[in-house]
C-alpha cells in the first residue's frame, strides 16, 4: 500500500496568491493569505507572526478558517452549516479583504464565501493599541431557505505546540467555587472547556484560559497566551492535539473557542446576519505579567463603564442579616458603616413583597414593592437614614427572575422562559422569557421603579440565581427552539444595555449567584461583579489572583465578611487588595475588631486608587508551588502569597503579602519579595499587619529592586501590607 502523496514544496507563484492580510497586534500578530485556489491560509502566527512570509507551497499552511467537508476530514472545524437544500458540506473562497482605522486601532474584515451555495462569512479582527485582539464572525446567506449553524466559533487558530505545553483552565465545582486554578499538560486528543447552563455559566467555568505553547511559564517568561471568551452564556473553549509523526517534533493544535454550540444549533434565515461573540486575546514572549497588563489595559478602555471613576466602599448587609432584618436593625447597620467611612450602604435580597413577603427564598421574586412590614417608610425611607448619616444608598435587585409564589406568576404565568413540561425550579424560582419585549420591560421597568422608590439611589447591585433549565421560548417556533440559547443572551444585552442607558449615573454590580456571569462581553453594562459568594480570604486570595489575569482589581468586588471565621485583620488585608468592601453584622464586630476595620478603611482610602486603577505586579503565587527544594508537578499550591499595585508614575506603589493556612510553601520563614518596577530613588515605606503593629522605613529603590521588602510572615492567617511612596 502506498501513502498518498504529499504535494511537493515550491516556492508558490506570488501571483496566484491574494494579497497577504497582516494583522500587527503589536508585538505579536499572524498573516493570512488566499492560496491559488482562493482558501485562506495561515502562514505565521506569534511574535513575528505578522510579517512571516509565505516560503513553501501554500497548500502545507494550515486552512485559516476549517469548515466541515472542506480539506481536512480529520480535523474540528470552526463553521458546521446544514444549508437550505440539506447539504453539509462548505467550502469558502476569499472574496476580498479590508481594512479601516488607524495602527492600534484598526478593523480588518476578509470576507469569504461559499464556492457553491449562497453563503458569506465575514472574519472581523479588532486591534487595541494593548496588544489584545477582538475576533468575532459574522455569517449571512442568500440560500432558498433558513439554513442551520451546527458549529460556529470565533477564534481558529493553529499552533505548533512543544510536547510539555501547558493550560491553565478555571473551571471549579459550581457555586462558591469560582476562579479554581487548574494547570494541566495537553496531551494528544481534544480538551473541551466548556459551560453550560446558560444564565450562570462561568459559576463552573470561566470563559478563559493561559496556554503556554513551548512549556510552563512565569510571570516574566515564556511564551503565553491569553484568551476570554466575551459572552454572557455557554462557552466552548477546545483545544485539538496532534502529535507529530516523530515523537521529538512540535505537536500541532487546532484550538476554536467562542459561544458553546451544544444543544444550541442555530436556524438562520435569508438576510438575517448572525454574529459569534468577540473573543479577545494576546501573545506574550515575556510571561504572563505581559498578558495581564494588556488584559488589564484593555478591558478599561474597551470593557469597563467609567474606568476613570474609583469604585465606592460598599458596606452590605446580606452575610449580616440574610432576609432577617428590619427598618430600624438596617438602621443601626446603617450608622455603623458611615461610622466607620463607608460611602455606600447596600440593602440586599428580602426589601419587597407585599401580598408575599420575601422572608425567604421561596417567594416574592417579580413582585418589587417594598414589604411595608418590615419597611414601614420604604425604600425612600431606609435611603433618607442612609442621607441623613452621609452615605450612599444601593438597592439589590433580581429582575429576570420570577417565584411561582408570586402575584406576577399569577398575573403572568405565561412570562415564564420555559417548554411543555412543567419547569424545574432552582432556588424555588424560574427565569422571566427575556425573549419577549414585554418581558424585557417589565425587567428594566424593576430597576426604574425601584430607584424611582428611593430616588436617591447611587448603586444598583444585579442578581441572577439561577440557570435555565427547560430551555425554549413561546417566542421561537418549533423549528427553531435551540436558538434560545443564543437568542437568550442577546436580549439580555439587550435588557442590560437599555437600563445602562436609562441610569447613566447609576454603579451597577453585576452578580450571578456570586461569579456566575464573570465575561468581558456582559461586564460593558456594569462596573464591577461580585467575584464570588465564597469570601473566605484564604479561598478569595486564589480566586483574586486567577481573576487578576483578565480583569482588573476594580471589577472584584470583595467584602470582609465571617467566612471561614479567619482572624479579622487577615480578612480585611484580602478584601483591601481587591474593590473594597464590608458584609458583617456591624453590630456585633468586637470593639478590637471595630479597630481593625477602621485601620482597613483607612488604607482603603490611601491605596484603593492604586489597587483599583495601578498596574498590578505579582511576586508570589498561592496556585502553584512555592519555588525551591520540593516543587514539582505533584508539590502542593504555596501557603503564600504576595502581590503589589504600582501607580504608573512608580512613586507609589501598595505591596499585600499573604501565609494562608495550607501546610506547604512559605511556612514562617523570612521572605524577601523584590520589587522590580520601582524607581531608584528612596522610599518612605509604611508596613502594617492590621493588628495594631505599623512600623515606618526609608529604603532605597535599588534595594527594594535587588533584595526586596523583608516579611517575616507572622503564621496561618496573616498578612502584611506596605504602603511606599518616593521621598
Ligand atoms: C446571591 C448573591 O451572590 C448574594 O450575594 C446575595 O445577593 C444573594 N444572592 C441574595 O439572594
Amino acid at each position: 500500500m502506498t501513502e498518498p502523496s504529499a504535494p511537493s514544496p515550491a516556492v508558490p507563484d506570488p501571483s496566484e496568491l491574494s494579497e497577504p492580510v497582516r494583522i500587527d497586534a503589536g508585538g505579536w500578530g499572524f498573516t493570512w493569505v488566499g492560496d491559488g485556489q482562493g482558501v485562506l491560509r495561515q502562514v505565521g502566527l506569534g511574535p513575528s507572526g505578522h510579517s512571516a512570509t509565505v516560503d513553501v507551497d501554500p497548500r502545507f499552511y494550515p486552512s485559516a478558517f476549517p469548515t466541515w467537508g472542506d480539506e481536512d476530514p480529520f480535523r474540528p472545524s470552526a463553521l458546521r452549516v446544514t444549508h437550505a437544500d440539506g447539504a453539509t458540506t462548505t467550502r469558502l473562497v476569499v472574496a476580498d479583504a479590508s481594512r479601516s482605522g488607524e495602527t492600534g486601532e484598526e478593523h480588518i474584515v476578509v470576507h469569504l464565501s461559499d464556492e457553491l451555495q449562497a453563503l458569506d462569512v465575514e472574519l472581523h479582527v479588532r486591534t487595541h493599541s494593548s496588544g489584545v485582539l477582538e475576533q468575532w464572525v459574522e455569517i449571512t446567506h442568500d440560500e432558498p431557505g433558513p439554513i442551520t449553524l451546527f458549529d460556529y466559533d470565533s477564534l481558529f487558530p493553529f499552533l505548533l505546540i512543544d510536547q510539555a505545553a501547558e493550560l491553565v483552565q478555571f473551571g471549579g465545582a459550581g457555586w462558591a467555587d469560582e476562579w479554581r486554578w487548574t494547570t494541566q499538560q495537553l496531551h494528544p486528543g481534544t480538551t473541551s472547556l466548556a459551560s453550560f447552563g446558560g444564565l450562570q455559566p462561568h459559576l463552573q467555568r470561566n470563559p478563559v484560559i493561559l496556554l503556554s505553547p513551548d512549556g510552563p511559564s512565569t510571570e516574566d517568561d515564556g511564551a503565553v497566551i491569553a484568551m476570554s471568551v466575551a459572552w454572557g452564556g455557554n462557552t466552548r473553549i477546545d483545544l485539538d492535539v496532534r502529535p507529530a509523526p516523530d515523537a521529538e517534533q512540535p505537536r500541532t493544535l487546532r484550538l476554536r473557542a467562542g459561544a458553546n454550540p451544544v444543544g444550541a444549533e442555530y436556524t438562520l434565515d435569508p438576510g438575517e446576519r448572525f454574529v459569534t461573540p468577540t473573543v479577545a486575546w494576546t501573545w506574550s514572549d515575556d510571561g504572563r505579567r505581559t498578558t495581564t497588563r494588556r488584559f488589564h489595559e484593555w478591558t478599561r478602555s474597551r470593557v469597563l463603564r467609567a474606568p476613570e471613576r474609583l469604585r465606592p466602599l460598599v458596606v452590605n448587609n446580606w452575610e449580616a442579616t440574610f432576609f432577617d432584618f428590619d427598618e430600624d436593625r438596617l438602621r443601626g447597620l446603617i450608622e455603623a458603616a458611615a461610622d466607620l467611612g463607608g460611602d455606600v450602604f447596600l440593602l440586599d435580597d428580602g426589601w419587597f413583597g407585599t401580598a408575599h413577603p420575601r422572608d425567604d427564598d421561596t417567594t416574592s421574586l417579580g413582585d418589587w414593592d417594598h414589604d411595608p412590614t418590615k419597611l414601614p417608610h420604604g425604600l425612600a425611607g431606609v435611603a433618607d437614614i442612609a442621607a441623613e448619616n452621609d452615605i450612599r444608598f444601593g438597592i439589590w435587585v433580581e429582575p429576570e427572575m420570577v417565584n411561582p409564589v408570586s402575584e406576577l406568576h399569577e398575573r403572568h404565568p405565561e412570562w415564564v422562559l420555559r417548554d411543555e413540561r412543567e419547569p424545574r425550579l432552582h432556588r424555588n424560582q424560574l427565569a422571566l422569557d427575556v425573549l419577549h419585549s414585554e418581558v424585557r420591560e417589565f425587567a428594566a421597568g424593576v430597576v426604574d421603579r425601584t430607584i424611582a422608590s428611593a430616588p436617591s439611589t447611587s448603586y444598583v447591585k444585579w442578581d441572577a440565581n439561577r440557570p435555565i433549565t427547560d430551555p425554549s421560548s413561546a417566542t421561537l417556533s418549533a423549528d427553531r427552539r435551540s436558538n434560545l440559547w443564543v437568542d437568550h443572551v442577546r436580549a439580555t444585552w439587550e435588557l442590560m444595555s437599555t437600563v445602562a442607558e436609562r441610569h447613566p449615573d447609576i454603579e451597577l454590580m453585576l452578580c450571578a449567584s456570586g461569579g456566575g456571569r464573570t465575561d468581558h462581553g456582559t461586564l460593558r453594562y456594569f462596573h464591577e461583579f461580585w467575584t464570588s459568594d465564597n469570601t473566605d480570604p484564604v479561598t478569595r486570595v486564589r480566586m483574586q489572583w486567577a481573576c487578576g489575569h483578565f480583569f482588573p482589581a476594580s471589577t472584584m468586588a470583595a467584602h470582609v465578611t465571617r467566612w471561614g471565621e479567619r482572624p479579622m485583620p487577615f480578612a480585611a488585608a484580602v478584601a483591601l487588595s481587591a474593590r473594597f468592601g464590608i458584609d458583617l453584622d456591624l453590630a456585633t464586630v468586637s470593639g478590637d475588631e471595630r479597630d481593625v476595620l477602621r485601620e482597613a478603611v483607612e488604607i482603603a482610602r490611601r491605596t484603593q486608587d492604586l489597587v483599583q486603577q495601578g498596574e498590578l505586579v505579582r511576586l508570589l503565587s498561592p496556585v502553584e508551588p512555592a519555588p525551591g527544594p520540593g516543587a514539582g508537578p505533584d508539590a502542593l499550591p504555596s501557603d503564600g502569597a504576595a502581590l503589589a499595585y504600582l501607580s504608573p508614575d512608580r512613586h507609589r506603589a501598595v505591596v499585600f503579602a499573604y501565609r494562608l493556612d495550607g501546610p506547604a510553601g512559605v511556612g514562617s520563614s523570612v521572605r524577601h519579595l523584590p520589587l522590580h518596577g520601582v524607581g531608584t530613588d528612596d522610599y518612605d515605606v509604611r508596613s502594617t499587619d492590621l493588628d495594631g503593629t505599623t512600623t515606618h522605613d526609608v529604603i532605597g529603590g535599588e534595594s527594594l529592586r535587588s533584595t526586596g521588602l523583608e516579611w517575616s510572615p507572622a503564621g496561618p492567617c496573616s498578612a502584611r501590607i506596605w504602603e511606599l511612596t518616593r521621598r
